[in-house]
């Protein structure tokens, strides 16, 4: 945990209140495999990292919240006895989402004041919006005792994403926000929520991330686009998600789809059956079947699904050339953010030059490479 960023957001809610806050860590995640497969009630692979947000959170006086983005030094205040959604935008829409979700379910939330900071960097795909959704609602749980089960909390940041931002997500962000175990990766199933921690120790490989430091517009629509045609298609074939076809059921309504949205259907189901081979190479040790899957994955999101861009298949391509590096693709919703590269220790350093130099050249600004420790779930510091 990043004690600068503790004491950075402790000093700025000293500078405006006098008490003790409750102060919370609420952590980002990576994704090793299984991409847009949990709204599909697929498996998903993720893990909490070790970045994330930091809130500090008290309960108020008066009949006003205030909360603080330090980060963007920007303040916006309400009431929670006569909360107000009609013109929420950026962070605050999670916010006083969240509060509003909570209140759905006939819990009574004071005000309260919340300062909070983050360190990873927006629309990064390493889920900064899953981190500071839980930290908000784990705090007023805590402040309000809502006696809100964790589960509870991860449905209410889901819900606040959906109705108070617009993107149609799935569970897995803020499932490994919250559930996260340190030096483990979950693979979740996201039907039944059950998840099987994975100790990870790759040995003598590792995982990287790079930042693409690019988030292309359109990325909300386009996700909930591809909801929408995963849906229509298990509609037709009769069943509740695609998690429960074959790429034979598939075929039998290839007619009724656009030969774009049948390739989309047929990633999904591939991409589910690579994230529950990906946890049998785990088990048995083998990373370069892994790896294999991790490059199928990016295959399938940038040929298939369509939601990689040509910044992301760059490092990709970058990776593949490198034979220090098994596998490696792009992570979380698509059209910009990260990589995930599993790469040989001893590689990591001359990789992360390689690749800066390279896609600045190409790009004319830089990617920013990351290794990430894998952390517990939101938790009071
Ligand atoms: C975003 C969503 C998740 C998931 C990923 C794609 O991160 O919030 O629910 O669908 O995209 O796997």
């Amino acid at each position: 945990m990043d004690t600068n960023l503790i004491q950075k957001v402790s000093e700025s809610f000293a500078k405006s209140f006098s008490s003790e806050p409750v102060l919370i860590f609420s952590p980002g995640r990576i994704n090793i495999i299984g991409e847009h497969t949990d709204y599909n009630a697929g498996f998903v692979f993720p893990a909490a990292i070790d970045k994330g947000i930091v809130a500090a959170i008290q309960k108020a006086e008066g009949s006003v919240s205030t909360a603080t983005a330090i980060d963007m030094d920007e303040t916006i205040q309400f009431d929670t006895d006569n909360l107000d959604t009609s013109n929420l935008s950026g962070w605050a829409s999670y916010v006083v989402g969240v509060v509003a979700e909570t209140q759905k379910l006939g819990k009574t939330v004071g005000n309260f004041d919340i300062v909070f900071g983050g360190n990873i960097p927006d629309g990064a795909g390493m889920s900064s919006s899953a981190a500071l959704e839980n930290s908000v609602v784990f705090g007023i749980n805590e402040l309000f005792g809502l006696g809100l089960t964790k589960y509870e909390m991860i449905l209410i940041s889901q819900a606040a994403e959906h109705n108070y931002v617009g993107v149609k997500c799935g569970i897995m962000d803020q499932y490994a926000s919250m559930f996260g175990i340190e030096n483990s990766a979950l693979l979740l199933d996201c039907r039944t929520a059950k998840a099987e921690p994975f100790a990870i120790d790759f040995k003598d490989y590792q995982l990287l991330l790079f930042n693409t430091n690019v988030k292309h517009k359109l990325s909300d629509s386009a996700y909930n686009d591809r909801r929408a045609v995963c849906e229509k298609t298990a509609e037709l074939l009769g069943i509740d998600a695609l998690r429960d076809a074959t790429e034979v059921d598939l075929e039998k309504v290839k007619d009724q789809l656009s030969a774009e949205d049948f390739q989309k259907v047929v990633y999904v189901v591939q991409e589910n059956n690579r994230a529950q081979a990906a946890a049998v190479a785990m088990k048995e040790g083998d990373l370069v079947e892994l790896g294999q899957l991790i490059y199928g994955s990016h295959n399938g999101l940038q040929h298939q699904y369509k939601v990689s861009c040509e910044e992301l298949d760059f490092l990709v391509d970058l990776a593949k050339e490198n034979s220090d590096i098994l596998g490696a693709r792009m992570m979380g919703g698509g059209f910009g953010g990260c990589t995930i590269n599993l790469i040989k220790k001893t590689a990591v350093e001359e990789f992360k030059k390689t690749a800066v130099t390279t896609y600045t050249e190409k790009f004319g600004h830089a990617c920013s490479p990351y290794e990430v420790a894998l952390s517990d779930g939101t938790h009071k510091i």
